[in-house]
């Protein structure tokens, strides 16, 4: 708050323009005795693109799940475009409407078809006539390269193009925030480039994102910044050239040396 206030600096803008997209600080979680999360504080930008790595375990999931308040947290705030979500006031279903989700799972009703699956929660969250949700999910279905596959039921899509509509379907909330949860993980290797290449776009059109990958090149190529999470911490962070090519930490370097030759093999 103080730093807005010297002299000369900008007005502080009326809404939330100029504030981080999202805000963690000192943010805890834990289950019963087991802190999985101690302390976590960081920003992404509007418009920035932050890909979170880490081992598995580590706590990355949970904090997706705080910021959108799947989980509670057991300290610290979250704000997301500058609303606290954390205020024990909030209204939550306002607070998550904000925030697009995207699973490793994609969770598509069976019964529904892809323009289905992507009108459904415009209608019932957001109260849009039939019309208006099927232009919406028209609109979006197209944005992630499925124009074709409106009609075509989840069980008929292969699982790039299930968590293409999955990613449509979050689109057409009109979100504030993306946030992805290792959205490739569940895939066959051959289906992860065109999910990879819609959510690339999505970047590159200014979309905020906050996404837990394994994916190293898609960080280094597409990420504003990198934070590597250990033991549910934040070890370091940095751009995707300083983190992933030159880390400071020994545990970052552990991970990536793992992630980045799995077999063992080294050079
Ligand atoms: N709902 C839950 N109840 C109890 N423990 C949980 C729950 N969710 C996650 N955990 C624990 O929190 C730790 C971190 O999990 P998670 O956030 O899923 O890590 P990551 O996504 O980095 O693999 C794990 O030890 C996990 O068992
Ligand atoms: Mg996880």
């Amino acid at each position: 708050m103080s730093a807005r206030k010297g002299p000369g600096g900008p007005a502080e803008p009326a809404g939330d323009a100029g504030a981080a997209a999202i805000e963690i600080r000192g943010l805890r979680k834990s289950f019963g005795d087991n802190e999985v999360l101690s302390g976590i504080d960081f920003h992404v930008d509007a418009g920035e693109v932050v890909c979170v790595i880490g081992p598995s375990g580590s706590g990355k999931s949970t904090l997706l799940r705080c910021v959108n308040l799947l989980e509670e947290p057991s300290a610290g705030t979250v704000r997301v475009a500058g609303a606290e979500v954390t205020d024990p006031d909030i209204d939550i279903d306002a607070a998550r409407r904000r925030i697009g989700m995207v699973f490793q799972s994609f969770n598509l009703f069976p019964h529904l078809t892809a323009l289905g699956n992507v009108t459904i929660a415009q209608r019932k969250v957001l109260k849009r006539d039939r019309a208006e949700a099927e232009r919406v999910a028209r609109a979006n279905l197209e944005r992630v390269g499925l124009a074709d596959k409106v009609a075509e039921y989840p069980g008929r899509l292969s699982g790039g193009q299930q968590q293409r509509v999955a990613i449509a379907r979050a689109l057409a909330m009109d979100p504030r925030v993306m946030l992805f949860d290792e959205p490739t993980s569940a895939l066959d290797p051959e289906l992860v480039g065109d999910v990879l290449g819609v959510m690339r776009e999505l970047a590159e059109d200014g979309m905020t994102m906050l996404v837990v990958t394994h994916e190293m090149s898609f960080a280094r190529e597409v990420a504003d910044r990198v934070v590597f999470m250990d033991g549910g911490v934040v070890v370091e962070e940095g751009p995707p050239s300083r983190v992933l090519d030159d880390p400071e930490h020994e545990r970052t370097r552990t991970f990536l040396a793992r992630v980045l030759d799995p077999a063992g093999q080294g050079p």
